[in-house]
């Protein structure tokens, strides 16, 4: 299909079902970037550096992804970028009402880039970053979740 997509996200941390979403896009896209954002109804656990470190490392091997972080509007970032799309994962029902809410304000904002979005694998329609450290956090087995490095990560944070 070709085209410059920004996969963006809190990814506080990044989880298998992240990694899905992002793998999808960069056979799609010619150009993914996975952006860290603020989400202001969140109080992240890992700085933006250690987030953006975490993704690199996953991502690694993909050659058409490139991870960085933007303070302000997903809209700003899509233009310095040149991207013409937004990709966004979908898990459930409930995400769908949110959703709807941030794309139609994108939309607004820009309607030159096109929001589409990817249904998570079944497997993780139940994974958020938040179960992650949750479990994380009282010692619980994550590693059907998140890949080794963002184990450890976790671990260090609680430990
Ligand atoms: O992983 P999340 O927390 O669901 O991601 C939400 C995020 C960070 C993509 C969203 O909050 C965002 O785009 N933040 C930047 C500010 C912005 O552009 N908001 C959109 C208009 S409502």
């Amino acid at each position: 299909m070709g085209g410059i997509a920004v996969c963006p996200g809190s990814f506080d941390p990044i989880t298998y079902g992240h990694l899905d979403i992002i793998k999808r896009a960069a056979k799609v896209f010619e150009q993914v970037y996975v952006v860290v954002l603020n989400n202001s109804s969140k109080k992240p656990l890992f700085t933006v550096e250690e987030r953006i470190q975490l993704i690199e490392e996953v991502t690694k091997d993909l050659k058409n992804v490139k991870v960085d972080s933007f303070q302000g509007l997903l809209m700003d970032y899509a233009k310095s970028v040149n991207a013409n799309a937004v990709i966004r994962g979908l898990r459930a029902v409930s995400d769908f009402e949110y959703e709807m809410q941030i794309t139609s304000m994108n939309r607004v904002l820009n309607d030159e880039v096109e929001t589409f979005f990817i249904m998570t694998n079944n497997q993780y329609s139940f994974l958020s970053s938040s179960i992650v450290k949750e479990v994380a956090k009282y010692n619980g087995d994550i590693s059907e979740l998140v890949p080794d490095t963002v184990e450890k990560a976790l671990k260090n944070k609680f430990s």
